[in-house]
């Protein structure tokens, strides 16, 4: 079989060891909000004034955009059990970094940064992993050079990036070839240094985060149909940001306690903004037992506690104007697939070969060892449902699809070892202490490469 198309780097090689069985019950609280968490540092730093975040995401990925504002000049304090004080520079306080900013496995982070950066005086260069260098960049580098932006690639069009300070930025009417918030945000990121309005506009909804915050902090933002436009010149105001529970985070568990009989489970505190509940459309449709309770208004994001009980799924046809709001959630959805009476059929999600990993051709893959039939098309897949046998299944570094077979492991008929899931840190670092609270038998073991 063929490999994955962007491999992960390995850093050390941790594995999941999981013995079947169980079911997860009582009450959890996932981590906070990724996409939120990433913002919340971005905008913090480029505000007037001092923010205070709460809930932020303690790991990998938002570290590494953490540290990139550190370099750039900005005084930030923590994190500290998700507290995070940034002392904002304004939209034109940023100083050079003393060298190439490492963004780990983190997409979001290069992608915004590269918007920000196109519009700052200094040069600067933005690298990552294995899997992040072999992402596709050309995305977000053709319409900043449209703005006037000096972007340089590799020939494939991936990081590194080089980035030429001083270019003169104007606003831009975009269209966008791909339904993508990464691009949407950078070149309304790029927006706030470009002269005139830059709009953008998309052919789906997707995570709307940036907006909300931007106005949030005081930025106009005007929002019309398919359209989000930001005029340059503005400034940012410090705020209290409270970040919710990530709802990707929080759909492992929708799935293991939606297909490990005698479930009952509550999830506090999850974001539900609509633009990101996808995973909760999906899995209803196939018949899971979810409950959402009443919703408050954090910071301009709704969010709301989620009960979860064990229910009988059966396959569907997943439309595909849910597939944006659920991209993340897909590795999760295929288990709750593989459990389902029936089929499953996933069309229209190629954008899911471009993530950290190819996540078709790796969960067809994983799947396909555990006995489900799991046929690959070129956007989609088409799952059988089955009984799972148990195994040996590689994640291929990438987070989500280490925690979602985590989660098959409630039903596999014998133990299950999950490889390289190191790559758990960038979302979720206490992953395995939480599942093993709500009911799941795994372990974390280390091995020597
Ligand atoms: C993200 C947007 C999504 C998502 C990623 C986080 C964001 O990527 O997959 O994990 O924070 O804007 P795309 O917008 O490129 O689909």
């Amino acid at each position: 079989m063929p490999g994955p198309k962007n491999p992960a780097k390995i850093v050390h090689s941790v594995r999941f060891s999981i013995q079947p069985g169980g079911a997860l019950r009582g009450r959890i609280r996932v981590p906070g909000d990724k996409s939120i968490s990433h913002r919340a540092v971005m905008l913090g730093a480029l505000a007037e004034g001092t923010s205070e975040v709460r809930g932020f995401l303690e790991g990998e990925d938002s570290l590494a955009t953490l540290a990139a504002f550190r370099a750039m000049g900005v005084s930030i304090d923590g994190p500290n059990d998700g507290h995070v004080t940034i002392r904002g520079a304004g939209l034109q306080g940023l100083r050079a970094p003393p060298g190439p900013l490492y963004l780990g496995n983190s997409g979001t982070s290069m992608r915004l940064l590269a918007g920000i950066l196109a519009g700052q005086p200094f040069d600067s260069t933005l690298t990552g992993d294995l899997s992040l260098t072999s992402r596709p960049m050309g995305r977000v580098t053709e319409p900043l050079t449209e703005m006037g932006a000096k972007i340089e690639s590799s020939d494939a069009r991936t990081a590194p990036l080089d980035i030429h300070g001083g270019a003169k930025l104007q606003g831009i009417d975009y269209r966008l070839p791909v339904a993508s918030a990464q691009v949407k945000s950078s070149l309304l990121l790029a927006g706030l240094y470009a002269s005139g309005s830059t709009c953008v506009t998309e052919p789906v909804p997707t995570r709307d985060h940036t907006e909300r915050m931007l106005q949030g902090m005081g930025y106009a933002v005007k929002r019309g149909g398919a359209t989000v436009c930001v005029e340059g010149g503005g400034s940012l105001q410090a705020a209290k940001i409270d970040v919710p529970a990530d709802i990707s985070s929080a759909a492992f568990f929708l799935v293991g306690a939606s297909i490990a009989t005698g479930s009952d489970l509550v999830l506090e505190h999850v974001g539900t903004n609509p633009t990101r509940i996808g995973a909760l459309n999906i899995l209803r449709a196939m018949g899971a037992a979810i409950e959402i309770g009443s919703t408050m208004e954090m910071n301009g994001e709704p969010v709301s506690d989620m009960r979860v009980r064990a229910a009988q799924l059966h396959g569907i046809e997943i439309p595909v104007d849910q597939v944006p709001l659920a991209i993340d959630e897909f590795p999760a959805i295929f288990i709750a697939a593989a459990c389902a009476r029936g089929r499953t059929i996933l069309t229209g999600a190629e954008e899911l070969r471009v993530k950290e990993s190819d996540r078709i051709q790796v969960m067809a893959e994983g799947l396909s060892t555990l006995g489900i039939d799991a046929q690959s098309t070129p956007d989609g897949i088409v799952i059988e449902g089955g009984s799972m046998q148990g195994g040996t299944v590689d994640s291929h570094g990438d987070h989500r699809i280490a925690m979602a077979f985590a989660m098959a492991g409630l039903k596999t008929s014998a133990s299950l070892e999950v490889l390289n899931c190191a790559n758990v840190q960038t979302s979720f670092p206490n992953f395995v202490g939480v599942a093993r609270s709500a009911g799941l038998d795994v372990a974390e073991v280390y091995d020597r490469n």
